[in-house]
């Protein structure tokens, strides 16, 4: 368990009640007439919710001039909603800056890669390495800090709002003096600089940190290096901003937990949150579902993801929606039974805090058309019906908080290095989309059933037995050695395509690829064999490959051929590979790209080589996700209909906190419906021999 001292947003503190899920949303009062709100704080206690994040995006309300303040109305918000038993998560309001201050101080604005200054009018428009917009952002949450640190409502900072989302890649001046500043501290001198970037190619040695820039609009490829430290600097910029507001926190009020709410989801790549995550006390998340088949694989991956990164201790889902959002190409509403069963989704994967953005529908703005607790229908709707119930079945799993989710016994390796390099220009392919192929190998371990932790590449993977590192592209020395003491230990190793071939300067691992992981794969490419869009191979077990192709040399005895090529370039090379050292595990090499469904046959006969295998009942397995939490004491088991259809499972014994129990031995898990099953710690709810 982890001690509630450290969770204090579960129990506002002069509220005697015990500690039980946060609920609740993002809560924008100033957008409504006073009125309104007695209404709101009479609705957010109808639907339970304990907890509102405030005043995100109020910069221009508490501080509409330089030299003017009005906490008037955050005091009467906070007064009201404390009075009404609900704890508030306090945001630093530093998100958006109001026009006073772009007016007053363009150069704060963010500048693009090609040279143009975004505007103000919407939001987030400030650099990340801007001196002066940090004074006076600073400014800011040292006046919040010192008005509320008493507030009895007060339960948690919430720093700025989602970081990078819209101002990560800054190429201002303030940005190149900064990203020379870093780069003096990561690399010492010009010299190693120089040999990092590889300058003696196309001409560009530098002689002065001065000559730098950051990898602006030029006539062909960027330094690719250059583009790499670009990211890393820009993520790191951003922590540096967060750890400013961080500690002005900390100084006024030591025992009020700090938080920012980050975004641990497909289109957010510029932040490497689990370089982030041990600046702030607890880890919070934003997630919005993207319509399509892999809908509810994307969210629980995500979850898993985010759960490694808080390192396994509860975490707070910050926002997601009721229903549409408003910003994608068509904003789909939720079908009946998905609002709660996307919340518990995050629950099962570690969430004790379920929080939507955002509490009232807007009536105008550019979010007016996304969905809320309280939608533009009011109160009397199945949105409002969907989001009191779920405050009910929060409620029912109390007992739940606090509780750790289980380690699986496989994990996927998910690394931002990679991400980053191989989706830059001048690459073998500009097809390769590194988040969808992990995604599709998370998809077939739930397919089959299976569970599995989405780990980074810092993680300590000696505890699995089976660990799938797709694209695992970026390999620097300590990497490939741990991976091969991993092997050597007993532990099966899985990857594929373009893994292995640079080290952290994306520098090429010279001898045939791939580099790093040759002699542990026992296997050597000479050249890749990417494939043109439309173009297709088939091999031998049936499966039809895309995207990528390698011309594989087998160079050790103790490697098998699992499947070759029948087709294309490649016919009758080796596909897919596996090393089995006489003292250790296995070591396997994908090298096309099979896509979810092909993906799975393969998991199964890998992950059987490796002696894992679902728990679940044979007929649950691909409809029903299992996760698991645990205290020590009992085990919690989720059990997620992942269908449309119910789910039968024929012999299953635990107590059910939620959803539907098992009878007669049995359980009906209705369509889109989650169960939460407790048993003792380390049993399992399904009987033997089924
Ligand atoms: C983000 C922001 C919110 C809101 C939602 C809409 O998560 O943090 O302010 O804009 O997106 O989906």
């Amino acid at each position: 368990m982890t001690p509630a001292s450290e969770r204090r947003w579960l129990r506002p503190p002069s509220d005697d009640r015990p500690a039980s899920f946060a609920y609740g949303a993002d809560y924008n009062p100033e957008q409504w007439p006073r009125e309104v709100w007695k209404e709101d704080v009479r609705l957010m206690r109808e639907a339970g919710v304990t907890v509102v994040s405030v005043a995100i995006f109020s910069w221009a309300r508490l501080q509409p001039a330089e030299d003017r303040w009005d906490f008037a109305w955050l005091d009467e918000v906070l007064d009201l909603l404390h009075d009404s038993g609900i704890a508030v998560d306090l945001a630093t309001a530093t998100a958006s800056p109001p026009p006073w201050l772009t007016t007053l101080h363009p150069e704060i604005l963010p500048v693009t890669r090609t040279g143009e200054t975004l505007s103000q009018g919407a939001r987030q428009h400030w650099r990340p390495t801007s001196p002066v917009f940090r004074a006076y952002a600073l400014r800011l949450v040292e006046a919040m800090a010192t008005r509320y640190a008493d507030h009895p409502a007060l339960v948690a900072w919430h720093i700025s709002n989602e970081l990078g989302c819209h101002n990560i890649y800054d190429y201002s001046d303030d940005a190149a003096q900064a990203f020379r500043d870093w780069l003096r501290t990561r690399y010492g001198t010009l010299d190693e600089l120089n040999r990092a970037w590889a300058t003696s190619f196309w001409s560009q040695y530098y002689g002065q940190w001065e000559q730098i820039q950051p990898p602006r609009l030029a006539a062909s490829h960027a330094n690719p290096t250059q583009q790499l430290d670009f990211k890393r600097f820009s993520s790191d910029a951003l922590k540096d901003y967060l750890r400013a507001e961080r500690d002005v926190l900390r100084r006024i009020t030591p025992d009020v937990p700090v938080t920012t709410n980050f975004m641990v989801m497909g289109e957010t790549k510029g932040m490497n949150y689990p370089d982030w995550a041990d600046e702030i006390d607890f880890v919070s998340n934003d997630h919005y579902a993207h319509p399509g088949p892999q809908r509810l694989d994307e969210l629980s991956f995500s979850a898993a993801l985010t759960h490694s990164i808080a390192h396994g201790r509860p975490w707070f889902l910050m926002e997601h929606s009721t229903s549409a959002v408003n910003w994608q190409t068509v904003n789909v509403a939720k079908t009946e039974g998905e609002l709660a069963r996307d919340s518990l989704v995050h629950v099962a994967h570690g969430a004790d805090a379920v929080c939507f953005f955002q509490w009232r529908q807007s009536a105008a703005g550019a979010e007016k058309y996304h969905s809320a607790m309280v939608p533009h229908a009011g109160p009397d709707s199945e949105v409002f019906r969907a989001v009191t119930a779920l405050g009910r079945t929060l409620r029912e799993l109390t007992p739940v908080t606090g509780s750790v989710r289980e380690p699986a016994r496989a994990a996927l390796v998910y690394d931002w290095d990679s991400w980053w390099a191989v989706e830059r220009d001048s690459q073998p392919t500009s097809l390769l989309r590194y988040r969808q192929e992990a995604l599709d190998w998370y998809s077939a371990f739930l397919a089959l059933g299976v569970r599995v932790d989405v780990v980074t590449t810092a993680a300590d993977l000696t505890g699995y037995d089976f660990v799938a590192a797709p694209v695992l592209h970026v390999v620097p020395k300590d990497l490939a050695d741990r991976l091969d003491a991993y092997v050597r230990g007993g532990g099966h190793l899985a990857t594929t395509y373009y893994s292995g071939v640079v080290d952290e300067n994306d520098h090429v691992h010279l001898g045939g690829y791939p580099g790093a992981l040759r002699d542990l794969l026992g296997i050597r490419i000479e050249e890749f064999g990417p494939l043109l869009e439309d173009a297709d191979v088939r091999l031998d077990n049936g499966l039809t490959g895309t995207l990528w192709t390698d011309r594989i040399e087998v160079t050790d005895p103790e490697v098998t051929v699992l499947a070759r090529y029948e087709t294309g370039d490649q016919a009758g090379r080796p596909a897919l590979t596996r090393r089995v050292p006489a003292d250790g595990g296995s070591a396997s090499y994908l090298s096309t790209r099979l896509g979810s469904q092909g993906l799975t046959g393969v998991l199964e006969t890998l992950l059987s080589g490796a002696g894992v295998a679902s728990e679940l009942p044979a007929g649950a397995r691909g409809r029903v996700e299992a996760t698991v939490r645990t205290d020590g004491t009992h085990a919690y088991w989720f059990l997620v209909n992942r269908t449309d259809e119910p789910v039968e499972f024929d012999a299953v014994d635990g107590e059910a906190l939620t959803g539907p129990a098992p009878a007669g031995g049995g359980l009906v898990l209705p369509p889109r419906e989650v169960a939460v099953l407790r048993v003792e710690a380390g049993a399992t709810p399904f009987l033997p021999g089924v």
